[in-house]
């Protein structure tokens, strides 16, 4: 099997997780300066940095030459997102990106495109079932995101994920619940071949997300996450907050009919990711003023806040996942010997 690490030329088993709204280029750059791979979200990019996409590309180059890596969400909710998806992946092609991450369809039209110019494509998974048609379409690798993450969470845990998945060959990436280099040597010693993080990633000084954001992440207990259909019709983990709890977290019963019929179910999607674009935006970047504070409460983090104490520059992070990483490859290394 190739290796993650070949798959990605990075010097350790950490992913920057991409995240609508929190990634921006001083992060993604960050991550893959400090060893890990940093993977660029492209709507954040361009429509919450405001970067044309490819000078974006360029500026996190002009801070390291590390290696990165895009996300692709793949769902054809409309045609025009679907183009400009198209344009964004010949772009991060042109300029030297070989790691792709794809989501929610099927990345075989990615893969074709990636594998021409001999990049990898690893896939976002919640089940075998997702699995088996990410690898028949190409894909390298899996993200197996699990019911600790921040997004939109899986069901399974990590162990049943692992389970499910570890007969397939390919380099599994844990992603959910990963807050500390403790998570972080306890997924690898499940069998995993390296993490994702999100969550822990917006504390940090790189990430130009609110301070209110980040501190709520630092005070908030893994009881404080709660999944809530209000934002994209799907579960996706949130703090919870007065606000929260005031708008309550099912769709209701028109959306949700909306979401199950098969002629109305893009449309709907269509409808929630616009939605959604403007409304995590609004409450993930900008700072409110005093008497809207409370209607901005709206800050999707996972169950990984429970590792996460201080915010802190990613090289600090960074730093302590290396030297738990290293003595954990050492103790495995002996052990193997004996
Ligand atoms: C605020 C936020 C936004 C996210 N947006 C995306 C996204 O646009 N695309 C994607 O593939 N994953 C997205 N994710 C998932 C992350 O890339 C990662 O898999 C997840 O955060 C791992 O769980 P953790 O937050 O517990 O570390 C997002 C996660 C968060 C917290």
């Amino acid at each position: 099997m190739v290796s993650f690490s070949e798959h990605t030329h990075a010097r350790l088993p950490v992913i920057g997780g991409p995240m609508y709204p929190c990634s921006n280029i001083e992060l993604v750059a960050a991550v893959s300066d400090a060893g890990g791979i940093g993977v660029v979200q492209p709507v954040s990019m361009t429509f919450v940095q405001k970067q044309d996409f490819r000078e974006g590309l360029r500026a996190i180059r002009k801070i390291t030459t590390a290696p990165i890596g895009m996300n692709a969400l793949i769902e054809k909710s409309s045609r025009r997102y679907h183009e400009k998806m198209v344009k964004w992946v010949s772009i991060a092609l042109e300029e030297g990106v070989r790691f792709f991450i794809t989501s929610l369809g099927n990345p075989a039209w990615v893969v074709k495109r990636v594998e021409e110019v001999g990049g990898v494509v690893y896939h976002d998974v919640t089940e075998r079932k997702w699995a088996l048609k990410g690898l028949e379409a190409g894909a390298k690798g899996l993200i197996a995101v699990n019911n600790r993450a921040g997004g939109h969470a899986g069901k399974l845990s990590a162990e049943q994920l692992y389970d499910e998945l570890s007969d397939l060959d390919v380099p599994l990436v844990c992603a959910g619940g990963i807050g500390s280099e403790d998570a972080f040597i306890k997924a690898l010693s499940l069998g995993y071949a390296a993490c994702q993080l999100g969550t822990r990633f917006i504390a940090t000084e790189e990430c130009h997300s609110s301070q209110a954001y980040k501190s709520a992440i630092v005070k908030a207990t893994e009881d404080d996450i709660v999944l809530s259909e209000k934002i994209t019709g799907v579960p996706v983990s949130l703090i919870r907050t007065p606000y929260l709890q005031r708008m309550g977290t099912k769709a209701g019963p028109v959306a949700r009919r909306l979401l199950q019929g098969n002629k109305t179910k893009h449309w709907m999607r269509m409808f929630y990711t616009l939605r959604s674009a403007f409304q995590l935006r609004d409450a993930s970047i900008r700072q409110p003023p005093e008497h809207k504070k409370i209607q901005q409460e709206f800050w999707q983090a996972g169950k990984s806040v429970a590792g996460i104490h201080k915010i802190e520059p990613v090289a600090d992070v960074m730093q302590r996942f290396e030297a738990a990483f290293e003595h954990w490859h050492r103790d495995d290394n002996e052990l193997r010997r004996k």
